[in-house]
C-alpha cells in the first residue's frame, strides 16, 4: 500500500497502458511506478537498454505488463518503433509521458552550440518526435499526453539558458497540440516539478550550491518527493481530470512564488561552475539606472 492507493482505487487505470520517455530513472520511473500501483500496463523508454531493465524489474514486481523499448528521443524513427513496439506489447496507449530531458550548468557565453542544441534536441525535439510518434494511438484512445515543463522555463535562472529556452518551447508545443488535438478528444498537459529530492536533476542544479538556496525560496521549505509528482501525473490521466487540457500545473511547493533569485545569487556567490565562469561581471557594480 502507498498514499496513492490509499487516496486512489488500485484500478483506477486498469485496462490502459502508458508509455513514458526517459522512464527508466527519477521522475519518469517514480510515474511509471505510480501508473503501475493504480492497474495501468506501463513503457518505459531511454538510451540504456541495463538501466530500462532494471526498472523494468521494479515494475514488474506491481503486477502489470511491463514493456522496454530502447530509443533516443532525439531519433524520428527510433521514436516510431518504440511507441509500435509498446503498443504491441501494451495495447493500445492512452497516456504518453514525455520526461526525456538533459541538463548541466554552462554560462550561455561559453557554451557551444552543440551545447546548447543538444538540450533543445532531447528536451524540446525529442518531446516534439513522441507526440508526433504517438498521435494515432491517443487518437485511437482519446488519450492525453503530459510533458514535463521545469520552473526554468519561464524564470530565469543563471547557466540555464538552454534548459529555459528548450523547456519554453515544451510548454508552448503543449498548448498547441491542445489546441490542435482536442477535437480529437486528447488533452495536453505539462507537468512543472520544483525541486525534486534524490534525483539527478536536482544532483546537477546543486552541486555547487547545496540545496539551502533552493530550499529557501520554496513556500513548503522543503524539495519534494519523486512520487508527489508522479500522483499529480495520474490524477491527470485519469477522468479525475477530463475537463483539463492545455494546463500547465505546477508541483513545486511555491518555489514559483520566490522566483529564482536566491539560487542565482549563490551562484554569484559560489564564483565558479564547473570550473567555468565568474570573470567578475557579476560582482562588479551594476550600471546606474537614471532617475
Ligand atoms: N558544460 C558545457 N557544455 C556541455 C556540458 C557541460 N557540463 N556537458 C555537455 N556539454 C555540451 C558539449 O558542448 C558537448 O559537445 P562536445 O562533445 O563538443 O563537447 C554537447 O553538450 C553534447 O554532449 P554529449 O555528452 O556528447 O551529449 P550526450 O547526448 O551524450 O548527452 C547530456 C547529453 C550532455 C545532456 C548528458 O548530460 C546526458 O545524457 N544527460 C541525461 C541525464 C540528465 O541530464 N538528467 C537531468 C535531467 S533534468
Ligand atoms: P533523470 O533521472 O536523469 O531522467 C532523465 C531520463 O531521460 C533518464 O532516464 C535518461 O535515460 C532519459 N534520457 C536522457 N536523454 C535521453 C534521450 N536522448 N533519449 C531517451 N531518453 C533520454 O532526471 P530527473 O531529474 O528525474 O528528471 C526527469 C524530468 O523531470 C526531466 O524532464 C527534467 O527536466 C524534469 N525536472 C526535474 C526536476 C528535478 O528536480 N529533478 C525539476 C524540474 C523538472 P538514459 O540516459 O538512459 O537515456
Amino acid at each position: 500500500m502507498s498514499v496513492l492507493t490509499d487516496c486512489l482505487s488500485p484500478r483506477l487505470l486498469a485496462g490502459t497502458a502508458a508509455f513514458i520517455t526517459g522512464g527508466g530513472s527519477g521522475i519518469n520511473l517514480a510515474i511509471a511506478h505510480a501508473f503501475a500501483e493504480v492497474g495501468a500496463d506501463v513503457a518505459i523508454c531511454g538510451r540504456s537498454e541495463e538501466r530500462l531493465e532494471r526498472a523494468a524489474q521494479e515494475l514488474r514486481a506491481l503486477g502489470g505488463r511491463v514493456a522496454t523499448a530502447v530509443a533516443d528521443v532525439r531519433d524520428p524513427e527510433a521514436m516510431n518503433a518504440a511507441i509500435s513496439h509498446a503498443a504491441e506489447k501494451i495495447g493500445p496507449l492512452s497516456t504518453i509521458i514525455a520526461g526525456a530531458a538533459g541538463n548541466f550548468l554552462a554560462p550561455a557565453h561559453d557554451m557551444s552550440s552543440k551545447g546548447f542544441r543538444t538540450v533543445i534536441d532531447i528536451d524540446l525535439l525529442g518531446s516534439f518526435h513522441t507526440a508526433r510518434s504517438a498521435f494515432d494511438q491517443l487518437r485511437t484512445t482519446r488519450g492525453n499526453i503530459q510533458f514535463i515543463s521545469a520552473g526554468q522555463s519561464d524564470n530565469a535562472y543563471l547557466h540555464q539558458a538552454h534548459v529555459g529556452a528548450a523547456k519554453a518551447g515544451i510548454d508552448s508545443l503543449m498548448r498547441h497540440l491542445a489546441a490542435e488535438w482536442g477535437p480529437y478528444g486528447i488533452r495536453s498537459n505539462a507537468l512543472v516539478p520544483g525541486p525534486i529530492g534524490g534525483t539527478e536533476g536536482m544532483k546537477r542544479l546543486a552541486a555547487h550550491i547545496g540545496e539551502q538556496p533552493w530550499t529557501d525560496g520554496i513556500a513548503l521549505g522543503r524539495f519534494g518527493t519523486p512520487g508527489e509528482v508522479a500522483a499529480m501525473a495520474v490524477v491527470l490521466a485519469s477522468p479525475l481530470a477530463s475537463f483539463v487540457t492545455g494546463a500547465r500545473i505546477a508541483i513545486d511547493g511555491g518555489l514559483a512564488l520566490a522566483g529564482s533569485g536566491l539560487v542565482n545569487r549563490a551562484l554569484v556567490q559560489a564564483g565558479t561552475v564547473n570550473g567555468q565562469i565568474s570573470d567578475g561581471a557579476y560582482s562588479s557594480p551594476r550600471p546606474q539606472v537614471h532617475p
